[in-house]
């Protein structure tokens, strides 16, 4: 393929990147959306295969990594839970931060890659390579320590080392110096001592960084590292001079940085001091390590008492959170939707932002059991109606739906915006036990005297509900 073709191939995947971010921006277009990113990624990827950077000595090379990659990415399609998402996508992070790490160094290393640099050019060269040498590895590091949080392996607590901000900025320090030392080099035995140090420090960076996070905080760092996913992809775009990655990886990046921006919103935290770390921890108490001790009395509900409350209702709210993730109890829910609707009743579903365990959790599995869009509701939307409300459902929800948000400044979860599903005329919170949510934090929302707790599994729970709703 010659340069030209190459180049309108790039044009034409570019477009469809996109336009496919476009689709994903609404529910009803969002398979389309897909549709056009995987039309995009496959010309991306034959027009580079094919094109004039890849001699005909590589191509059992490539064809060899495409297999591999192939297969471990189908075998993980394929095989991972949906409760297993997040992580996924931190672990898929964690290899782009690991791919622009590796071009850095081999960049760094290969007499080719600096053929014909000279002067400024050479100098840009090199700081491209230091700069995605250092974005790729706190995006490495930080997504391994994402993955680890999100999936219970490392505490969900903030660790907070003292003097925390002062080792970032003496860290920032040297890489700065380094990356002076670096620019300055001519060989590469003598540029390997400040990209190596900068390597390690970028991975402490990383480490450190999402460590800080508390449990609640961490939508806004998985959203932050899509975001240095982004931008590492984009450093590698300029290090092995490929327009088409430079661009996908400015978009990813800005994308991401878009998303961190709404969700910082959402949960009233500043950007920059999330980005810095362990934001509201030194005035609010951590978490207690496995969730605090439940306090007070909380009053039991049936599954065959709930029939008979959504049976009086006429006005019923469903908040559904990571625990109707796990139990796959959206179709079950999607049906007593449908049967409470024939009834008459007016249902609505409220969905919080950061519900479940990664960005538009909730909405995707609620599309996926086929509810209508248009009785899906953000908090924003729905939070005055609760209470002209009968009955609020809360199914496997926790931290979005905890009072203690707004009433306790000391919480670690202090002015994150909730759900105030206590304000209806009943709240029933459905989950296994008194265990805490994924912040960590006890629920004072159980213990309020319009509260009624349906304890077990939700899709077991919701079965005997259908069953005594339709009898
Ligand atoms: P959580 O606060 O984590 O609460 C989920 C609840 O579901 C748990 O208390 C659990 O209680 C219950 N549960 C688990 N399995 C269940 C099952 N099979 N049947 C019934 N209940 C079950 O979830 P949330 O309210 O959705 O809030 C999300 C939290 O995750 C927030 O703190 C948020 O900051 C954090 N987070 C979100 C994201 C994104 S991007 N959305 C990413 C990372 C972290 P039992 O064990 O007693 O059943």
């Amino acid at each position: 393929m010659n340069s030209s073709l190459a180049t309108v191939a790039y044009i034409g995947a570019t477009i469809l990147f996109i336009l496919s971010l476009g689709g994903l921006s609404n529910q009803e277009s969002s398979r389309r959306g897909n549709l056009f990113g995987m039309i995009g990624m496959a010309i991306a990827v034959l027009a580079t295969v094919f094109g004039p950077q890849v001699n005909s000595g590589g191509y059992a090379w490539i064809i060899g990594a495409m297999l591999i990659g192939g297969s471990v990415g189908l075998y993980l399609a394929r095989s991972v839970q949906m409760t297993q998402m997040p992580e996924l996508v931190a672990f898929m992070h964690s290899m782009v931060g690991l791919a622009a790490v590796l071009v850095g160094f081999a960049t760094f290393v290969d007499p080719t890659a600096t053929e014909g640099y000279e002067g400024a050019a050479k100098t840009i060269h090199a700081l491209e390579i230091y700069i995605g040498i250092f974005i790729g590895a706190v995006t490495l590091s930080g997504s391994v320590i994402a993955f680890g949080k999100l999936s219970g392996r490392v505490s969900g607590n903030p660790m907070l080392l003292p003097g925390r901000h002062w080792l970032n900025l003496a860290g920032l320090l040297v890489v700065i110096y380094f990356g002076s030392v670096f620019m300055g080099v001519h060989t590469v035995e003598e540029g390997m001592m400040p990209i190596i140090v900068m390597t390690v420090i970028a991975l402490l960076f990383g480490i450190h960084m999402v460590m800080a996070i508390g449990g609640a905080d961490m939508p806004v760092v998985v959203s932050m590292l899509n975001s240095y996913s982004g931008w590492a992809a984009a450093a590698t775009g300029f290090m092995l001079s490929n327009d088409l990655l430079i661009v996908v990886g400015a978009l990813v990046g800005s994308s991401g940085a878009i998303l961190s921006y709404i969700m910082c919103n959402a949960m009233n935290r500043s950007f920059i001091s999330v980005i810095a770390g362990g934001f509201g921890t030194t005035s609010a108490k951590p978490a207690a390590a496995g969730g605090e001790q439940p306090a007070g009395e909380v009053t039991p509900i049936s599954a065959l008492e709930t029939a008979e409350l959504l049976r009086e209702a006429r006005s019923v709210i469903i908040v559904p959170g990571y625990g109707m993730a796990v139990a796959q109890a959206q179709h079950t829910v999607f049906e007593i939707t449908k049967h409470l609707r024939e009834k008459g009743v007016n249902v609505r579903f409220g969905i919080h932002p950061v519900a479940g365990r990664m960005p538009g959790h909730m909405n995707v599995l609620l599309a996926e059991a086929k509810v209508p869009y248009d009785i899906v509701f953000e908090m924003d939307e729905l939070n005055d109606d609760f209470p002209a409300t009968d009955v609020t459902m809360v199914i496997g929800a926790n931290d979005i739906v905890n009072p203690s948000a707004q009433d306790d400044p000391t919480s670690p979860i202090a002015g994150m915006p909730v759900l105030e599903v206590w304000k209806s005329k009943t709240s029933i919170v459905m989950k296994r036990s008194m265990a805490s949510g994924y912040a960590g934090v006890d629920n004072p929302l159980f213990y309020k005297e319009n509260n009624r707790m349906l304890f077990g599994d939700a899709k077991k729970m919701l079965d005997e509900v259908l069953t005594a709703l339709r009898t």
